[in-house]
Parts: C-alpha cells; sequence; structure tokens
C-alpha cells in the first residue's frame, strides 16, 4: 500500500537525523455542516490515538464550553495535538523498530454560518482539511462557502462520507455530488462512522499521506500568528499560536508585531487536548504562549509573535481579515448590574471573539450601554448568554437590526443601526439597505417551497443550478433584512429540514423605511421599537404586538401593547391580569412554606428586566423578529 511506503521513507529519514524538521507534522482542520458529525470524528481521532483514555472519553470532548455541551454545537475553534505512530506499519509486520510518531494538528472547528470567522483562522493555521459529509444530507451550503475558504487558502482537502452505519446513508449520491465539486485527480473520497470507528484508521493514514507536512524553518528567527486567545487568572492572556519559523522557548522575550507590547513567555505548550507545558514549541507546530498580560488588548488575534531581539526580528505575517458585522443590537445593563462590569465582560468575551464589535452608546431610557455588531442572530444569542454564564452580567438586548444608509437632505450621511437613530422623518431625502447573494441548496422536490421562501421574503432574480441527481442550488438576490430573522428556521421547515443556506454580502439599495415604536403599558419601549419598510408596516406592527403579547409573561393588572407608527396607534393587544396568588392553595397557617414559595417566585422573576412596571423577558427583543 502507498501510504506505508510513505511511512517507511518517513521513518528511514526520522532516523537519519532529520528530528526537529517539520516532517513529521501534520496540521489540519475538518469542515463540516453543522451536525455533520465533526465533534464526533474528533473524540475518534483523540481515541484512536490514544490522546484522551478510553475510560476519561465523554463525547464531543473538544466542546469545552458548557454552552456548547447544552446546545451541541461547536462555538469555538479548538486545538489539539495527537501523537499517532502510525498504527498500520505494525498491522503489516513492516519492522521491529518503533513506528514513526507523526504529529497530528487538529482543529476542530464550528460548523454554524455565524461563525465562520473561527473556520477562516483555523484554516490559515493548518495544511489540510478533512471535508466532511453527513451520508444521510448531503453537501450543504455553508460547507460548499467553507470549501472555498479552504481551496483559497490552499489546503489539501480530504473528501469523506460520515454516518455510513446509519440505514438511510446514500453514500453513492453524496460520493457522485462529491466528486462533481472536487473533480478528478486529489485524495480518494473516503467512508467513515465516526460513531463506530469504522475507516477512521484509514482517514489517518490519508492525512499523513496527502496533507503535506508545513514548511516552516526550525532554525529562522521566530514567527507566531496568533489565531486565538483566552484570558487565565493566574498566566494573563493565553495567545493559542502557530509557529510558522523558529521557535518559542518558555521564558523567552517576545514582541507582538501589531500592538508592540513586550512580553515574556511565562509558559509555551501544547493541546492534549488540556495545556501541557513544554520547553519549547517548534516550526510547524500549533500550541499556546502564556503572555502574563493582564489587558486583553494588546494580544490581538491575527497579530505576529517575534523574537524582541532587534537582529532576530522578523517580518510579520498576514493576519486576518475580521468580517464585518450582519446585524446590530444594543447592549445594556440590567438594573442592578453596573456599567462598569458589561464594559469589563465585553473586554473579555472581545479577546476570544473579535469578530464582535462593540462601541459606547447612549440611550435616554437605558442609559449606557454598548451598541454591538454580530454576525447573526445566533452570534447574538451566544453572546447574551456567555455575558451571563461567564461573566455573570445579565444585559438588556435591543432588537437586532442590519445597518441602514440615510442620506439626510443636508447632504450629510448617517449609518442607521436600530430604531433609536432614526433621524426627523422631514430631515430624510434617501435611504439604503444592504443586500445579499443568498445560495440555498436543497433537495430537487422541494424547489417549489424554496421559491417560495425566497419570494415572501423579497428575493428577486433567482436562478437554478443542479449540483446531483435530485439536489440542486437556488441563488437569489435579497436585503440581508430579510435573511437574518428566521429564514434559517422557515428554510428548514420548508425543506424538511435538507435545505441550508449561505450569503454573500451584495451592494446597497434603495429602501423605504418607517419607524414602528412599541408601547408597553402605555411607555415607550425604544428597545423593541423596529424599522420596517413603510409597505408593510401597518401588518408588522399588528405581527409584533400579537408576539409580543405571547412573550410578555402576564401581570397583576392588563397590560397594553400598542404598535405606533408616526404618533399613530396602529394595533395593540392585551395582555389579560393574572391573580398570581402562587400561595392562595396552602392553609393560613404554614408559613415557612409560604416564604419558601414566595422567594422561588422571585427568582423567577430575577432574570426579566423591568421596563416602567412591566417585566420583559430578554427573548422578547428576538422574538420581535420572528414572523412565524
Ligand atoms: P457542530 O459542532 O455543531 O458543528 O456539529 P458537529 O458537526 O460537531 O456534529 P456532532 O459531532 O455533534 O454530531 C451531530 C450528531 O450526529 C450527534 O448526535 C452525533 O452522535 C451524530 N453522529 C456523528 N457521527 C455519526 C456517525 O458516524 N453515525 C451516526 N449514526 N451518528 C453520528
Amino acid at each position: 500500500m502507498a501510504y506505508l511506503a510513505l511511512v517507511v521513507s518517513r521513518r528511514q529519514r526520522h532516523t537519519g537525523g532529520m528530528k526537529g524538521t517539520t516532517e513529521e507534522i501534520r496540521n489540519f482542520s475538518i469542515i463540516a455542516h453543522i451536525d455533520h458529525g465533526k465533534s464526533t470524528l474528533a473524540d475518534r481521532f483523540l481515541e484512536i490515538t490514544g490522546t484522551v483514555e478510553k475510560r476519561k472519553m465523554r463525547a464531543q470532548v473538544l466542546d469545552a464550553m458548557d454552552l456548547e455541551r447544552e446546545k451541541g454545537i461547536t462555538i469555538k475553534l479548538t486545538p489539539v495535538r495527537m501523537d499517532w505512530a502510525g498504527g498500520r506499519l505494525q498491522d503489516h509486520g513492516v519492522g521491529p523498530s518503533p513506528p514513526v510518531p507523526y504529529i497530528l494538528n487538529l482543529i476542530d472547528t464550528p460548523g454554524h454560518v455565524d461563525f465562520s470567522y473561527e473556520v477562516s483562522r483555523s484554516l490559515a493555521a493548518v495544511e489540510g482539511a478533512v471535508l466532511l459529509v453527513d451520508a444521510t444530507q448531503g453537501i450543504q451550503a455553508q460547507t460548499l462557502a467553507n470549501l472555498d475558504l479552504a481551496r483559497q487558502a490552499g489546503l489539501t482537502i480530504i473528501p469523506v462520507v460520515n454516518k455510513i452505519d446509519l440505514p438511510n446513508a446514500d453514500q453513492g449520491s453524496v460520493r457522485a455530488e462529491l466528486r462533481a465539486l472536487l473533480g478528478d485527480g486529489g485524495p480518494p473520497i473516503l467512508a467513515v462512522s465516526a460513531k463506530t470507528g469504522e475507516g477512521i484508521p484509514d482517514l489517518l493514514a490519508a492525512l499523513v499521506r496527502y496533507v503535506r507536512p508545513p514548511s516552516g524553518e526550525a532554525q529562522a528567527p521566530l514567527r507566531a500568528l496568533v489565531f486565538d486567545s483566552q484570558f487565565d487568572p493566574y498566566k494573563g492572556v493565553v495567545v493559542f499560536v502557530r509557529v510558522v519559523d523558529g521557535s518559542v522557548h518558555r521564558n523567552a522575550s517576545l514582541v507582538f508585531a501589531a500592538s508592540k507590547s513586550e512580553i515574556t513567555a511565562v509558559d509555551v505548550g501544547v493541546f492534549r487536548p488540556e495545556a501541557s507545558s513544554l520547553d519549547l514549541v517548534s516550526a510547524g507546530n500549533i500550541g499556546y504562549v502564556a503572555t502574563g498580560l493582564r489587558d486583553v488588548s494588546l494580544a490581538r488575534v491575527g497579530d505576529t509573535l517575534l523574537e524582541r531581539l532587534p537582529s532576530r526580528r522578523a517580518r510579520p505575517l498576514p493576519g486576518y481579515t475580521v468580517p464585518p458585522p450582519n446585524v446590530y443590537a444594543g447592549m445594556y445593563p440590567r438594573t442592578g448590574e453596573t456599567f462598569p462590569a458589561l464594559r469589563e465582560a465585553l473586554g473579555k468575551l472581545r479577546l476570544s471573539d473579535a469578530s464582535l464589535r462593540a462601541e459606547l452608546e447612549q440611550s435616554p431610557a437605558l442609559g449606557q450601554g454598548f451598541r454591538c455588531g454580530f454576525l447573526g442572530l445566533l452570534h447574538v444569542d451566544i453572546v447574551r448568554e456567555r455575558l451571563k454564564r461567564e461573566h455573570g452580567v445579565e444585559v438588556i438586548l435591543t432588537v437586532p437590526s442590519v445597518a441602514f444608509r440615510f442620506v439626510l437632505t443636508s447632504g450629510a450621511e448617517r449609518i442607521v443601526r436600530s430604531a433609536a437613530e432614526y433621524p426627523d422623518p422631514s430631515s430624510i431625502r434617501e435611504m439604503r439597505e444592504p443586500w445579499v447573494t443568498v445560495r440555498v441548496l436543497g433537495r430537487a422536490r422541494d424547489l417549489g417551497s424554496i421559491h417560495q421562501l425566497l419570494a415572501e421574503r423579497g428575493a428577486t432574480s433567482p436562478t437554478t443550478e443542479s449540483l446531483a441527481p435530485a439536489r440542486l442550488a437556488v441563488v437569489a438576490e435579497a436585503p440581508l433584512r430579510e435573511i437574518i430573522g428566521d429564514f434559517h428556521d422557515d428554510l428548514k421547515a420548508a425543506t424538511s429540514g435538507y435545505g441550508s443556506f449561505a450569503v454573500e454580502p451584495l451592494e446597497e439599495r434603495p429602501v423605504n423605511l418607517a419607524k414602528i415604536s412599541i408601547l408597553v403599558n402605555h411607555e415607550l419601549v425604544e428597545a423593541l421599537s423596529v424599522l420596517v419598510p413603510v409597505s408593510r408596516a401597518a401588518a408588522e406592527g399588528r405581527r409584533i404586538a400579537e408576539r409580543l403579547k405571547t412573550v410578555i409573561p402576564r401581570h397583576l393588572f392588563a397590560v397594553p401593547v400598542q404598535a405606533a407608527l408616526g404618533g399613530k396607534i396602529i394595533a395593540r393587544e392585551t395582555i389579560q391580569a393574572l391573580r398570581k396568588d402562587v400561595t392562595g392553595h396552602l392553609y393560613g397557617g404554614d408559613v415557612t412554606r409560604k416564604r419558601k414559595l414566595l422567594e422561588k417566585q422571585k427568582k423567577g422573576k430575577k432574570h426579566l428586566a423591568s421596563v416602567g412596571s412591566v417585566t420583559i423577558p430578554p427573548q422578547a427583543y428576538l422574538a420581535v423578529l420572528k414572523r412565524s
């Protein structure tokens, strides 16, 4: 077998004094659509290479955040180093000498479209990518988008069909799709079950064979690309690096090329998968450097770590382009929560999520807070959850919006990212909004539903192309505003889960917007107000009022919810009063039990924000955007 020959030749070179080169290193990443099995495949790799002992194995080892495990999705990229002896060598009795240890560095990446920035960073740190496709689902739109990124980065693509153990697996069709997509001449298409482990050793062998070793120079001055970072209370900012040239030692004197911050490496090491200290991390490898820095802004993702000695200072590596936000929402501290706590928490969160933008904002109703930019609605929700769980800060969120461009009669231009910023209507000359190209992938039988959904969202010029038998792509142009809400959910519903989509920015086009103000219990709630096209204002006002009626809990008094357009009420719903006497059913004498129940009720209320006398749950702000 060809890969055996390769393993043997590597061994000869290894014993021939090549130690310390990058020949034995393979850096790779897995690209796949959400739920196609990336994390499960990573688990099998960890198990088969003995990186994690079988008895310590738990599902999705690399999804370290509670939130990731709970939601069953990967949010952050996670690197791991595995040492693999190329087990097949012994299986085939090729010799008594110790097998060649390969260093396999895997960066596990998220599959959801909102986290594509994480994917692009991990792709810049590796030479190969496993393109993993679920045998029951076929190729999905986001996978195509990520595949394009991988190809642009010049990575070797190893196509793999996963979940072949499932009875409804359709290996033949998925292989045909992959062949049509990738053409001939690349590595063969492999078939695995990440669940049972079938085919995984062959996949490891293919990685060693087809992915090229990194091309760094071990003796050159250090150049290490920072692709992620974390804050550690003891070691300060810990940056995750791909060492491109040279090596980084513990106690080395280093400097960040862009921020110019000078540091001493208080610790260096690799991930196995937990951080494991070493004396040095050399060229071609992926590891971490603890910087001791307390100020998170001094160690930025995309920066290059260099040696401090001027004579050994190399040219910095190209960083990453951070994608511009698609959606904006205001974040304000809750009552009782202080603004400095929110500021600090956002600063720390931004360290591990550079795609999150935040700038100071003052709202007459909500006080001092931040206008934040996100990649999508899932991103908004994840940030809100992470602020709460990792930093104990609960926020009030305003209804997410895209960025509109207003041209005023004075000739001035203004970017409007929330209803609160809507200028005096008499001063507006022109309004423009961002449009995107939407690419929907689905089954041929769902073509009608896909077209209908796109039409409902105001999409224009749809074209259809065939991908493989019974699979097609519909490409259309649509306002981004229509896609950020629940397009994803509606597409899944319309295509029995088989449809997927990806978007690319297009251009700004004219739009005529009106502001719908929302009043709860006769008080204006600026955070719930929205900007919608004039033609749909009346219908949207009714929809939002109805929607809020279902998400705002009942109070001890009736709560009117009104939508107003230009000072005129256009819709009204009433949340009926509730006689909420949780202790009513108890006998009079049981004081402790009564107190307990009241305490419980109080706790239940704690996660609600108050607007005047009415409590509005955080999900209300996202619910406003949902249509169905
Ligand atoms: P994200 O992290 O959210 O991008 O998802 P993922 O691609 O990492 O998917 P994950 O590994 O979490 O797998 C999704 C689901 O598919 C889980 O329920 C897995 O148990 C299941 N799964 C993964 N691989 C296989 C397989 O080979 N066979 C079967 N039967 N199930 C699998």
